[in-house]
């Protein structure tokens, strides 16, 4: 008897042409604004943006960061017009970010620069609300709040006050500063945002001789040379606060772990819990539910009675797909409780961790990393890492100890609210190559266009079912690639964002990575786009295959494309599903300063872009999609 979308819902829209225009392009009907581009300010503690690149490091520290990423909308009063949306910033675009970009003297970054570039990473609360149709800020508000690259956050789960998060800053294990480029997002049935640290080791160095470096951070591969920004090298300056630069360089150096920084890096590559609607709470880094590359998070459709579960993805070539379920099972009077994060410990603290093995034959199993899990030789988790502290800490040495199943880039995962379905995009993986090879879940050699897989797990069971929803391709491409037989009017590539709305829309978000190259097929017609499917569900489907319902194809359509150059990430509707906020992340030139249009081109201006968030609208205030 598992529920099944309104058979009647179809997509009200046209699908849209490729577009290359340096605007987003919607449906007829509908309209965009910008809202909140980077540098906007939160509170009066911010000047306004400076079209020069001007602002400050406290500036940044009250305005929007750079790269916007995630999002979630949290309704204040159940609001569709007012409520408190939490973004991540992702990473910077330090051309944009300086007047002249980026500089060193004497081989140092200047620590006022480099504080910048750490207070435009993170994310942020910002209170927002509706008046006459648009979308706006509400500055000074209690509710905005910012967390940087060096915000206090406390460490909770099984590594919490362990001897591998000792610092000079937190000898008690306890306590880190910051969370670092923060991709996808997940949100909890109890009102708290979670957001994903994917590519923080690139901001670390540790330039101790390889055989000294640990296994774990040798599988993130931090760096040996130096880190992504060059952020240690304003260690030593005068204004420096307790190793605030210096804890980037994490190569032991002194007598114990309380004298360098050689744990910092072992407390990020988290999901970290914020609750939005508490100004005054403390940002929570989850460490029960592992530590890689975590692109984003979702959770199943809570059973009252039974345990939660949580899924994630490693966005690596070859990484893998984690399941955590909660050892407490689920009590609905939690999702309206005040103290939001003795909710998140309760669910988030204790339980265990899977990793996925897909069968060739559209069976799968969820793989416990726990100490008594046996690896593929026979011997324990716990006998080859020595803790459980040890196994979360290199999560991937641990699953490939079990013998998981390497993937196309596990980008996000959604939960299907009507049927329990869990699709993950897997963007693409250019590297799988004969020596590689392909598995069933994977099938496709130098898979440039990526695919999105979805599971149904089975129930009080580690076991799953799953098959192949979709494969990303151009229309043009041999039917060995086209395996979907995907039109002018739906081809894309590297999914990346998902949502899947309480009608059953899943809308798909493309990330191509065109800043770096046009190096797909797709990619050389169209900007990054949003799509919208009606799935059917899994059991409707014949294993594995183009199992995209045949009968929706043609309701594979598109239904937005975003500026040149720029990937679209985020995705959070209202509640009454009348706006959606999508993102617009590293763009060239967009957009516009002279209009919030989000439509329009900026004229002439190729110094500053500005990520954002963009608010899609129908012009006659219905809802979207239908
Ligand atoms: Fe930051 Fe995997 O995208
Ligand atoms: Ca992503
Ligand atoms: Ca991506
Ligand atoms: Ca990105």
């Amino acid at each position: 008897d598992t529920p099944t979308p309104d058979p009647k819902l179809t997509l009200g829209f046209q699908s849209l042409p490729v577009s290359m225009t340096d605007g987003c392009v919607v449906p007829a009907g509908y309209i965009a604004h910008v809202l909140a581009p980077w540098g906007t300010p939160f509170d009066d503690n911010a000047a306004p943006w400076d079209r020069g690149g001007n602002n400050s490091s406290n500036d940044l520290l009250h305005s929007a960061g750079m790269h916007h990423d995630g999002m979630h909308y949290f309704p204040l009063e159940g609001s569709s017009t007012e409520g408190l949306l939490a973004i991540n910033y992702e990473y910077i675009d330090e051309k944009a970010l300086h007047p002249n970009g980026p500089t060193t003297v004497d081989g140092k970054r200047p620590a006022e620069e480099v504080r910048k570039e750490i207070n435009a990473h993170g994310a942020g609360v910002i209170h927002i609300r509706k008046a006459d149709g648009k979308w706006n800020v509400v500055k000074n508000s209690r509710y905005n709040r910012r967390f940087t690259s060096a915000t206090p956050m406390s460490l909770a789960g099984p590594l919490r006050g362990t001897a591998s998060v000792i610092t000079p800053y937190s000898p008690n294990g306890t306590l880190v500063r910051g969370t670092n480029n923060n991709c996808g997002n997940g949100f909890t049935p109890w009102g708290t945002y979670l957001t994903a640290e994917e590519n923080w080791y690139a901001c670390f160095v540790n330039k101790a001789p390889a055989a000294d470096r640990p296994k774990s951070q040798v599988r993130m591969e931090i760096p040996s040379t130096s880190g992504r920004y060059k952020w240690e090298t304003a260690a030593g300056d005068a204004t420096e606060v307790q190793g605030e630069f210096a804890r980037f360089d994490i190569t032991p150096t002194g007598a114990d772990a309380t004298q360098d920084w050689r744990n910092e890096a072992n407390a990020f590559g988290y999901l970290v819990e914020i609750d939005p609607y508490d100004p005054t709470s403390i940002a929570t880094k989850r460490t029960a539910l592992g530590r890689f590359s975590h692109e984003g998070a979702n959770y199943a459709n809570p059973v009252a009675g039974k345990p939660l579960a949580f899924y994630s993805g490693d966005d690596k070539r070859f990484e893998y797909i984690y399941r955590f379920v909660s050892e407490a099972v689920w009590d609905p009077s939690d999702a309206n409780r005040t103290n939001r994060l003795a909710v998140g410990a309760k669910y988030m603290d204790k339980g265990t961790l899977y990793v996925a093995r897909f069968g060739a034959d559209g069976s799968g199993e969820w793989l416990p990393l726990n100490e008594s899990a046996k690896g593929k030789d026979g011997r324990t988790l716990l006998e080859e890492f020595g803790s459980l502290e040890a196994i979360l800490l290199n999560t991937r040495g641990a699953a490939d100890f079990v013998g998981a199943t390497p993937m196309d880039r596990p980008e996000w995962t959604m939960t299907h609210p009507v049927n329990g379905d869990v699709y993950v995009t897997l963007t693409n993986n250019t590297s799988r190559n004969a020596a590689a090879g392909t598995n069933a879940p994977n099938p496709r050699l130098n898979n440039a266009n990526g695919h999105i897989v979805r599971w149904h797990d089975e129930p009080n069971s580690n076991k799953f079912r799953w098959d192949i929803f979709v494969f990303g391709s151009s229309a043009g491409a041999a039917a060995d690639v086209n395996r979907s037989g995907l039109t002018a009017a739906n081809q894309f590539a590297s999914p990346d964002g998902l949502g899947i709305d309480p009608r059953g829309i899943m809308w798909i978000l493309t990330d191509n990575g065109i800043d770096g190259g046009r190096n797909n097929d797709v990619a050389k017609t169209t900007n990054d786009q949003i799509l919208a499917v009606i799935p059917g569900a899994l059991a409707d489907s014949t294993g594995v295959g183009p199992a995209i319902n045949k009968d929706n194809q043609s309701d594979l359509r598109r239904f937005f494309v975003g500026p040149n150059e720029a990937e679209i990430t985020g995705f959070a509707f209202t509640p009454d599903l009348k706006s959606v906020f999508v993102n617009i992340q590293h763009p060239v030139n967009w957009p516009a300063y002279d209009t919030e249009d989000a439509t329009k081109a900026n004229a002439g201006d190729k110094v500053r872009p500005r990520s954002s968030t963009v608010v899609i609208q129908k012009a006659d205030g219905s809802a979207i999609g239908v």
